[in-house]
Order: C-alpha cells, then structure tokens, then sequence
C-alpha cells in the first residue's frame, strides 16, 4: 500500500553518500564556509510567492545541498507530490486522498476524486462560507432576539482551532475589531468560562468546528455553551446563535444543529491540513471574506511553486531536506521556529501540530519500524521575547538546535525605532549563532582569563531565514503551506504516512475507561497498574470529601 519511498532511507545511494559527505564536512565552521566565498549568500537565496528564504547560514557547502536534492529525487519527492496533487490515496493507511491543495485551487481547476471534479464543491461551500461571514459582519444575520451577532466562539480542538486561531491571531491587524472573535478548545471549563465571561447570549454565535463531530473535547464544550446559551434564551434560540463545521451531517443534526446551518468539508482534507476549507470560518468572521481568498490565494502561489520548481530552487523542499540533514545526520533531535511578528505568536503552536502529528511516526507506510529518525520536537516563540529566555542555549548549550527565523521587513505599526530594532535583532541572532564569538576575540578584548570560555561563543549553529515584505493574508498563506509541504518532503523521504494519527487514539480510548471510574458512585473495580489505579482513588477520594 506504498505511494513514496519502498526503499527504506538508509538503503538509498544518496542517503550513504551524505553519510560520507557529513564524516568529511561535520567540523567545518560557517566561518570558513563564508570566508572566501562572497557569493554565498546569493547563491543561497530563493524567492517564491512573496517569500525569500535565506538557506546560507546552514552547515552546509553546495555539494550537501546537492546531496541532499538527490536524496529528494530517489525517494520520489516529485512522483509523491504529483501523486497528491492528483488525489491519489496518499494516506495509505486510512485509504484516503490527501487534496488541502484543492481548497486553494482556482475556481477553474480540475482536482478529481474517483472521478468527480471537487473544485466545484469546494468553490460552492467557499461562496455560502462567504455569503454567512457578510452576514454576521453586516449585522444582517441577527440572534434569537433580533440583536446583531457582536462576538463569535469557535468550539474545536486541534486542527479544528490550531489553524483558524493562530490565523485569526495572525492577521488581527485586518480584522473587524466591532466582533469578537474567540477559541475555547480544551475541555477544561476554564476554557469555556473565561472565552464567555463577559459575553451576551443574545449576540453571541457559537461555531462548533469538527471534522467528525464525535470528539470529547468540542462535543462537550459544545453542550456546556448550549445549556449557557438556551438557559437565558430558550431551545428555539439555537438555530440563531449555533453553526457547525464537519464532515458528519449526521453528528450535527444529532446534536441538534441544522445541517443548513452546517459548512461541510471532506475527508480528503486532514484536521491539521484543514484551515483553507469551511474550519476557517471563524477566521473569515474576523477578517471577511476578501481577505480569507488573498490567504487562499498564497497558499496557492506556494503550491504551484513547490510543484513546479526544481528542487535546488524550492522552498519546501529545501527546509525539509536541510531538517533532515540535521535531524539524520548531526542527530538534531529538536527545531525552533522563532517569528519575529508579536502576530505570529501561535505560528510555533501551529507547527507543533502540523510537524509532530504529520512526521512523529515509527514505522514507514508498509509497517516497517524505521531505522532512521523521523519528526523532531517542533517549537518556539516570538523573537526578542525568546532572546531574553531560552537563547543562551541555542548560543552555549551543548545540543544542536537548527532554527527558522521568520520576520517582515516593514511593520504594520510604523512606531519609532520598533520595527528597525525588531529586525536587527532577528538578523543580529542569525549572525551570533553562525559566526558565534571566539576566545581570542574575547581575550583580546582584556576579559579576565577565568571567564573568556564562560564568554565564547563557539558559532556554527545553523539558521533559515525566512521573509515577507508584510505580514499580510497571502503571505501568511504561503507561509503555512511552505511548512505543509516541507512537512510532506520529509515524510516522503522517511517513507511513512504523514496523514494519519494513530497515535492519539490510545490515550483517547483510555480516557473513554477512565472517566466512569472517575465518577461512579461505588468504587469501581479498578484494574489498571498500581500507579493508576492510586491516581484514581485519590481523586475520587478528593471529590467525596
Ligand atoms: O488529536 C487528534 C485529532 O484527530 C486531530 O488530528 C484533529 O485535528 C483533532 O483531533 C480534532 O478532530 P475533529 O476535528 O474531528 O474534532
């Protein structure tokens, strides 16, 4: 049932060469890698839509970037990527196409699924997304009792809040500041109390945003703002005030939502892949239609580009295949992606899920266990907020943590200095970590000897740079299926499926066990391992107090 690579990673002539070329190149410093070579950084500097990545500052010479496309080409990154784009069934594993490229594509595109067109489909629930959102936002669709909708509460979890929260986030400074719009994702009331606490039933308009309809999470979160909404406006009033995003027509009439009130999508479009389909409705609440197609279109330019581009030239392909030189190779077990746009807050949170539940798998898609490391531990947060917390490790620690620094170069807020110091300190990182400091430069500068290795900077420690002119919708587009198809790349390379997430159902089953023992009136029959059968006593011995 294989669409990539059959042959395992490591048995690829490409994968053995790079193990050579890494014994030959491992201790050559960034330093020399410059010196000498004034081209370099315009070597090592592609452009595509509306995004420039600066690649320079990586251990690396042009024979590993060659090396590395290489590998790209035997594990069959294009036949892969084609195999997508045609909607072939790329999820192996759950016998599904893999089509987030669909949601993006143009009006007049052609994206068949067992025979059918889906751009179509997807246009049309794409217009009635856009025909509602001007509603709310024109104060024309009104609540139960006649008021305009003044805040709206997205209720999901996962790729079903990940996307729309962090893009609504994103692009604040385009949004319609007169309706509030809000995330409740975790089942802890906390969430829900603290999203609704100040808000009026009668002109709120709750979103309820899930692929299946069946999870935990949303589907209580849900009942919960219900009962808060039907508890002062009565049963009737849920028409009025509750739409639902989903695949599952059924789930939502169950709950009691009208599917003409419901945004369908697909189950070619995975959750953390879902943001371009009816799941970003919140977000076109907040920034309107027009905005929400400038960030369709984005994505768009990058899709067209990583499939096109030849691999030397591509964004994705390049962040990938250096992740994986870094990852494979110099053993790199994390990477941190540090946006310098206070916007960009939730980028890193984002790419958690995208990256970890794509790539954190242990076997390959015939259920072989890998012999390679796959994903690594994604994570990260604002530039200069980070400098002044976990930087001295990236400059001194004794791990290897490749990053990605994300920045624009003109603000959305022309204030002072800001914007001139925000960028000089995202280049000023970029420029320690390679070049680092070295113990003659700090002894010559007559620190006392005891402290000049406390002082050194050893350097060589890679980074990306990405820009954008502005942080604007199509960037953020393009930025978002950048690391889509990265992530892809280097699943491809790995061989696995970077489409399912098996590895979330076994704690979710658990916890299905768990909670009756939780509150049962008798003490249940506890029959877990020691450990957990305690935890659970002494909850429920708090709970009876
Ligand atoms: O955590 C597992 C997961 O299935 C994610 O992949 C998904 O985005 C999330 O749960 C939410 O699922 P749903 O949209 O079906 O509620």
């Amino acid at each position: 049932m294989t669409t990539g690579n059959k042959t395992p990673p490591r048995m690829l002539p490409a994968w053995k060469a790079l193990e050579n070329h890494h014994r030959q190149v491992v201790h050559r410093h960034l330093r020399d890698l410059f010196a000498g070579d004034p081209a370099r950084a315009e070597r090592m500097t592609v452009e595509a839509a509306g995004l420039v990545l600066d690649f320079s500052k990586n251990r690396a010479t042009d024979e590993t970037i060659s090396l590395l496309c290489e590998l790209a080409t035997q594990a069959g990154v294009r036949e892969r990527a084609e195999a997508m784009f045609h909607g072939e069934l790329v999820n192996v594993t759950e016998g599904r196409p893999v089509l987030h490229v669909a949601l993006r594509a143009p009006r007049d595109s052609l994206i068949h699924v067992g025979g059918v067109n889906v751009v179509p489909e997807v246009h049309a629930v794409l217009d009635r997304m856009a025909e509602f959102s001007s509603r709310v936002r024109s104060g024309q669709w009104t609540g139960h009792t006649g008021l305009p909708i003044q805040a709206a509460v997205n209720i999901g979890i996962g790729g079903s809040d990940l996307g729309p929260r962090m893009a609504t986030h994103a692009l604040r400074a385009f949004a319609d500041r007169d309706l509030s719009v809000r995330f409740v994702s975790n089942v802890d009331a906390t969430a829900f109390v603290e999203a609704t606490r100040d808000l009026d039933p009668a002109n709120t308009l709750f979103v309820v945003c899930s692929k299946t309809f069946t999870t935990l999470e949303t589907l209580t979160n849900a009942r919960t703002a219900r009962e808060w909404l039907t508890a002062v406006l009565g049963e009737e009033a849920v028409a009025k005030h509750f739409v639902a995003v989903s695949t599952n027509a059924d789930g939502v009439r169950e709950f009691g939502i009208d599917p003409e009130n419901m945004f369908g999508f697909w189950d070619w479009v995975g959750g953390r892949y879902s943001l371009a389909s009816a799941v970003g409705l919140s977000l076109m609440l907040a920034v309107g239609p027009e905005r929400f197609r400038e960030m369709l279109d984005g994505m768009h330019a990058m899709d067209d580009h990583f499939r096109a581009a030849p691999i030397e030239r591509n964004l994705p392909a390049l962040l990938g295949l250096l992740g994986i030189w870094y990852g494979n190779f110099f053993g790199a077990a994390t990477h941190a992606v540090l946006p310098y746009d206070e916007y960009l807050g939730l980028f890193p949170a984002y790419l958690q899920q995208l990256d970890m539940e794509s790539d954190g798998k242990r076997v390959d898609e015939e259920g072989r266990p890998l012999d390679v490391d796959s994903g690594p531990v994604v994570w990260g947060q604002p530039g200069t907020d980070g400098q002044h917390a976990f930087f001295q490790l990236l400059h001194q620690g004794t791990r290897l943590v490749p990053c990605d620094f994300v920045g624009f170069l003109e603000p959305l807020h022309p204030i002072g200095r800001h914007h001139a110091l925000l960028f000089a300190n995202l280049v000023a990182q970029t420029e320690a970590l390679a070049f680092g400091k070295t113990a003659e430069e700090v002894a010559a500068e007559g620190i006392d000897t005891a402290l000049v290795p406390h002082r050194t900077f050893p350097g060589n420690r890679p980074s990306n740079t990405i820009l954008a002119d502005r942080l604007t919708p199509w960037t953020l587009g393009a930025l978002i299926a950048l690391y889509e198809h990265k992530v892809f790349v280097q699943g491809t390379v790995w061989g696995i499926d970077s489409f399912d997430q098996w590895g979330v159902e076994l704690g979710k089953t658990l916890a299905g066990r768990i909670a009756p023992e939780l509150e049962a009136e008798a003490p249940p029959e506890l029959r877990h391992d020691s450990s957990t059968n305690a935890l659970i006593r002494r909850y429920r011995a708090a709970v009876r107090q």
